[in-house]
């Protein structure tokens, strides 16, 4: 996977923590089977922070399609915990589906809910942790 410009949104903690989502998918990419299960521990560990941290941030600021963005991120954490469940039990063709998605996946999400997020926030004049003014 790789990091596309488009994925720059602007706010420090935010491009931060899709870049290291972005290095974590590159990296699962090239693993061999008998790492994919620490692995996808690490994605689903990084991406449930990661979620987490966003979910803060729309309730903070107030951001009224907050539950369309979240109810997603509960999607998508359900079906990696599900997956990462298949992978320990040997499936590893299931996980590898899962990898070779998830570049699509994340370039819809940011171009539709991150661009929305970070608008809103920018007009609310809400800057959440760890951004530079
Ligand atoms: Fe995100
Ligand atoms: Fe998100």
């Amino acid at each position: 996977m790789e990091w596309k410009e488009s994925f720059t949104l602007g706010v420090k903690p935010m491009d931060d923590t899709h870049r290291e989502f972005v290095d974590m998918v590159s990296h699962l990419e090239t693993l061999p089977d008998d790492s994919l299960l620490a692995g996808m521990d690490e994605l689903v560990e990084h991406t449930a922070a990661h979620f987490d941290q966003e979910n803060r941030w729309m309730e903070e600021s107030g951001f009224p399609p907050v539950h369309c963005h979240t109810e997603e991120h509960k999607r998508v954490m359900q079906v990696m915990r599900d997956v990462r469940g298949h992978v320990a039990a040997g499936d590893h063709a299931l996980g590898r589906n899962l990898i070779r998605e998830l570049p699509e996946w994340f370039a819809t999400h940011a171009a539709t809910m991150y661009t929305a997020l970070v608008w809103f926030m920018q007009q609310k004049g809400y800057v959440p942790e760890g951004a530079t003014a």
